[in-house]
């Protein structure tokens, strides 16, 4: 019977009604929504910086590898900046507000800035930031379980995506010449 596992209708009316004022927060949202906005946060952290390693990589590219590469850079920062975006909107959908304060951002990013010097560093120093933002995505992602499924989507659409920038950047470590 439905009832066993769905509350029923007249349940569901009544909840809805109440506390409109938290909008797509319904008394049905059983995540802890602190810990939950905390990594949201978290996430939005590591993707700004990594927006900004990349933009670093793409304006300082230089040799005779480098406008492939530069290209590469450049779609990768587009890409997460696309990402910080529907974080910091579902941060917003929950009720929280996305923390971009510039003064803390590196300090609460998983990911690091770091700038590398030849086209190789830098090469190496994104595929070791997309590695790091990998492996906490997927914690965030078994996290939120079915306890938040539409931050989890989110989360798992953004891994995909890494995942996808890793692999890239691994093809064209193999692509340099030795
Ligand atoms: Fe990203
Ligand atoms: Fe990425």
């Amino acid at each position: 019977m439905a009832g066993a596992f769905l509350s029923d209708i007249q349940t569901l009316r009544k909840r809805a009604r109440e506390h409109i004022a938290q909008g797509a927060v319904t008394p049905g949202y059983h995540a802890d929504r602190s810990v939950v906005l905390k990594l949201l946060n978290e996430a939005l952290a590591t993707e700004i910086v990594c927006v900004l390693r990349y933009k670093r990589h793409y304006f300082m590219a230089k040799g005779i590898h480098a406008e492939g590469v530069a290209a590469e850079f450049l779609e990768h920062a587009n890409d997460e900046q696309g990402h910080a975006d529907q974080i910091a909107h579902r941060i917003t959908q929950l009720g929280g507000e996305p923390d971009l304060s510039p003064d803390t951002l590196s300090s609460r990013s998983h990911a690091e800035y770091v700038e590398g010097n030849t086209l190789e560093e830098m090469i190496k120093e994104d595929l070791i930031a997309e590695r790091i933002a990998i492996d906490s995505y997927r914690e965030i992602i078994t996290y939120l379980a079915d306890n938040d499924p539409t931050s989890r989507r989110l989360m798992e659409e953004i891994l995909a995506k890494e995942e996808e920038h890793a692999d890239d950047l691994a093809n064209l470590i193999e692509e340099l010449p030795k």
